[in-house]
């Protein structure tokens, strides 16, 4: 059976407008290519082939003309609509019927992620199948989830944006569930806030004693995007190592086809297709630099 990923691609996007009163954040550049091709990659570099995006309705279509169903990249790709932002967790109750009786790993469709052994991390957290939360150390953990150790080193609480935040680490937006999430979202009630959150969920595995924290460590980039700095920096951050290295972060193409999901041949072809851009010049150059 092959794997599935959901991509949380909703919400109001009200810190960045007025540009989000017109189009979804998630397709809003971010340096050189759309935002959502950023948490996409992420999945299929996971080896996930099966992908749920969870949008809007007014920006379904445009999802869809840039995406399509996934072909492309030699991989499915569904969507369905979320007609209001009730919460993160909201996501396995729209997403029931493609998560169907498997595990889910859920990205949120501006979060970006970067560096090798995180895609070692993360595959291999789906490869053991246990529920997994991963964790980052950050500046500003009040804005986030916060993991809370005991002096042993375990997980014993979880709190959503605390005044007091009981450590550094931030719960990042990557999420691998089992298939008891459905059920588990399904029991929740909304916050004050009106949403179903995914502190929730934590805490109800957290309760069973089943939730793996896994540390990300400080070698790996985890970049949000949701305010206009954060989005300026990583636009920075996408074109400093682009530059440097001649190799582009969340190149879905190069993904695919490193995957061996598509063949040579149809990377020539979607490089013809948009090859007055970087980004099509840069498809073709890989083929040369094998
Ligand atoms: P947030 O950044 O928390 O919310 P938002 O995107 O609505 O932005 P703002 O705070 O500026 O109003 O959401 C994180 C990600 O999850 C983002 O990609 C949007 C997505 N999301 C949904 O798809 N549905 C939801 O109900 C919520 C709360 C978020």
């Amino acid at each position: 059976m092959s794997k599935k990923g959901i991509i949380l691609a909703g919400g109001s996007g009200t810190r960045l407008s007025p540009i989000t009163n017109a189009i979804s954040k998630q397709l809003l550049l971010v340096y050189d290519k759309p935002m959502i091709y950023y948490p996409l990659s992420t999945l299929m570099l996971a080896g996930i082939e099966n992908v749920l995006i969870i949008c809007t309705k007014a920006s379904l279509e445009l999802f869809e003309s840039l995406l399509g169903n996934g072909e492309k990249y030699g991989i499915q790709i569904q969507y369905k609509i979320q007609d209001k932002p009730l919460g993160l967790a909201h996501s396995f109750i729209i997403g029931e019927d493609f998560i169907g009786d498997s595990s889910v790993t859920l990205v949120l469709g501006d979060n970006l992620f970067h560096g090798n052994n995180f895609i070692k991390q993360i595959k291999k957290v789906i490869s053991v199948g246990l529920p997994t939360i991963f964790a980052y150390q950050v500046d500003d953990p009040e804005r986030y989830g916060v993991v809370e150790f005991s002096s042993r080193g375990n997980v014993i609480g979880i709190e959503e944006k605390p005044k007091s935040p009981k450590s550094q680490f931030a719960i990042t937006g990557i999420y691998y569930y089992d298939n008891s999430v459905i059920k588990k979202a399904k029991s929740l009630t909304p916050s004050k806030r009106g949403e179903l959150e995914i502190t929730d969920i934590n805490n109800l595995y957290l309760n069973d004693g089943s939730l793996k924290v896994e540390i990300m460590g400080r070698g790996i980039s985890w970049l949000d995007t949701g305010t206009f700095e954060s989005m300026h920096d990583a636009s920075s951050y996408v074109r400093t190592i682009q530059n440097r290295q001649g190799y582009k972060i969340g190149c879905l193409e190069e993904v695919a086809w490193r995957n061996g999901w598509i063949c040579d041949n149809k990377l020539v072809e979607l490089a013809n297709s948009q090859i007055k851009s970087e980004y099509g010049k840069y498809l073709l150059k890989l083929l040369h630099k094998q």
